[in-house]
């Protein structure tokens, strides 16, 4: 071998004994020729396709390019499947297996002859499971995403994933548009390969693993279909290589520093409240401490520049033609840490210093942003003593501070069985409450906390109500949602208390949700509540009802949290 540093794949293929033969011979039945063990970085390409997963579908021809680059590079790449999460067909939500692939991940990089990994994630779950699986094994690691789908396109206007659909879906529970109408936009909607072209989650996280330094630069908004992001791939296949040869290690780039520049971005962008969980869960994976209270005080002051849906009118193929996450990081620089490290080699400030705007209405200035406020704002009070959060610029501002009469709803079947109930009790300064949302009481938090508001109260015009639950919200979805309420109700959290008529106070400035009933009462019900039966009893569900987390926790498994490293295991005979 070339390099100094005895590589962890050597001790697979570089012992001349029948330990290496079995490791080499193998390998050659699929045509590897035999110079390619001489001591070489060997490379996974971790891959999350799957025709189960559309928004990963063209990640079998990217996983091509990133071959080619680990190839000129001088390294091995060997291509390894993990468990893939379509968000669009996993029931009862891909949220409840993240924790899952993140172990696929975790296991399969320990157990094989892999010195550094490239990640290849698009749809929402997929990046945060294969970050968090790699943090905990500490390899060189690059992150390389599907990027978004081409702009969708209905009727000579944009059409962005996600946030058109719950505006169409409306419009077609009202009778303001046709069946045959809303089934013609799904063509138009996703009409090339990728991820959601909105500021959904995949874009988030996308965006936020660029701000991180953990993928390189443009990996955000390149188009799925745009050479560039084979491009990408090839340079990224490339780079791990050299990454590998420096010992430059996952845990050395997602540092505190780049999680808190993360949050800041997340912010500017308009980012999705997926990201908080998402983030805390991977910081703890690295022995990171990052909580709520970091989201809250970063995000503070962080206006949002960025002109896109959920928040905005832009898309991400916009995004991109305007210059791309690295133009709008520009603007942000005064507020980032600027040494932050990235996979690049340079460090965040040198990435981004010189990155031009090609379109001042999709990305604005510091000066001049698109909306004021937009980080994510943790609440705090007597109904979410750990937590909640809502998303203000998808919000209304005459709703940011709200007093209303609660109008409850035990589950989901509860509020699908009722909501359009023409006697329902319920008036547009009404809170909308939902119960069992959460982790534990769904099960895995599912995206349903925009709750959909009752068709009579569409039909009189009203647009936005203020709702509040223990489930999350797509990162395409819009509205005064308060969500992540910590405790769930299902593990007796106050939110599980709550009752037909009560009044709740919001005040998003003060950061206060507030249940305004007395502490005697709130005790009293408190005693009389009893848990439901549990949705498993065996298997990954029970194991994850047993293990998980709360929303301020990151949603992850208590076993999990912490790194065990890349040792190379023993082999058994
Ligand atoms: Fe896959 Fe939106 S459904 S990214």
């Amino acid at each position: 071998m070339t390099e100094k540093r005895k590589l962890r794949s050597t001790q697979w293929f570089g012992t001349p004994d029948k330990y290496g033969f079995y490791a080499r011979s193998w390998m050659r039945n699929q045509g590897t020729p035999p110079d390619m063990f001489d001591g070489r970085p060997v490379i996974g390409i971790c891959n999350t396709w799957s025709e189960l997963t559309p928004c990963n579908g063209h990640l079998r021809g990217l996983a091509e390019h990133v071959r080619r680059g680990v190839l000129v590079a001088g390294g091995l790449p060997l291509e390894f499947p993990v468990m893939s999460l379509g968000e669009t067909l996993v029931r009862p939500t891909a949220m409840m297996y993240r924790n899952q692939v993140s172990m696929d991940v975790e296991e399969t990089l320990r157990a094989n002859p892999i010195d550094g990994v490239i990640l290849l994630a698009g749809c929402d779950k997929t990046t945060p499971a294969l970050l968090m699986g790699a943090a905990s094994v500490d390899l060189p690691t690059i992150l390389v995403s599907g990027g978004p789908m081409l702009n969708g396109r209905y009727r000579g206007k944009q059409l962005g994933s996600g946030t058109d659909v719950i505006r169409y879906a409306e419009a077609l529970q009202t009778g303001k548009m046709t069946t045959s109408e809303f089934l013609d936009l799904e063509a138009g909607n996703s009409r090339s390969a990728g991820s959601c072209m909105t500021m959904g989650t995949a874009s988030t996280m996308a965006s936020l693993s660029e701000a991180m330094g953990i993928a390189l630069v443009q990996n955000a908004a390149t188009p799925a279909v745009d050479s560039r992001r084979a491009a990408l791939a090839e340079a990224a296949g490339r780079r791990i290589v050299d990454l590998v040869k420096d010992d430059v290690r996952m845990s050395q780039i997602v540092t505190k520093a780049a999680l808190e520049n993360a949050i800041i971005v997340n912010g500017a962008i308009g980012g999705s409240t997926n990201a908080v969980v998402h983030l805390i869960a991977l910081a703890g994976r690295l022995g990171v401490d990052l909580t709520l209270d970091d989201w809250d005080r970063l995000g503070r002051e962080v206006p949002c520049l960025l002109n896109l849906m959920p928040s905005g009118q832009y898309l991400m193929e916009d995004f991109y033609y305007a210059g791309g996450l690295p133009a709008l990081m520009r603007e942000v620089l005064p507020l980032l840490n600027c040494e932050a490290m990235t996979v690049s080699g340079r460090t965040i400030a040198a990435q981004v210093e010189t990155a031009e705007c090609f379109d001042r209405d999709v990305i604005r200035t510091l000066d001049a942003p698109f909306k004021d406020q937009g980080g994510i704002a943790v609440l705090r009070g007597n109904l979410a003593p750990g937590g909640a959060v809502i998303k203000p610029s998808a919000a209304s501002p005459a709703l940011m501070k709200h007093r209303g009469r609660a109008v409850v709803f035990e589950d989901m079947k509860d509020f699908k069985a009722r909501i359009d109930d023409p006697d329902l009790a319920i008036e547009a300064t009404s809170v909308m409450v939902l119960k069992n949302g959460g982790p534990i009481g769904y099960p895995g938090m599912p995206e349903v906390g925009n709750l959909v508001l009752p068709r009579k109260l569409l039909e009189q015009g009203v647009t936005d109500m203020v709702r509040i639950s223990d489930s999350r919200m797509s990162g395409t979805a819009f509205g005064t949602v308060v969500l992540h309420v910590a405790p769930e109700a299902a593990v007796g959290g106050p939110l599980a208390l709550v009752r037909d008529g009560d009044m709740i106070e919001l005040d998003v400035a003060a950061r206060r949700l507030h249940l305004d009933i007395s502490d005697a009462e709130m005790e009293r019900r408190r005693a009389a509540w009893r848990p439901r039966e549990p949705h498993f009893e065996r298997g990954y569900g029970r194991m994850f009802i047993d293990n998980v987390l709360q929303a301020d926790r990151g949603v992850d498994f208590g076993f999990l949290i912490g790194a065990s490293g890349h040792p190379v295991p023993d082999k058994s005979a």
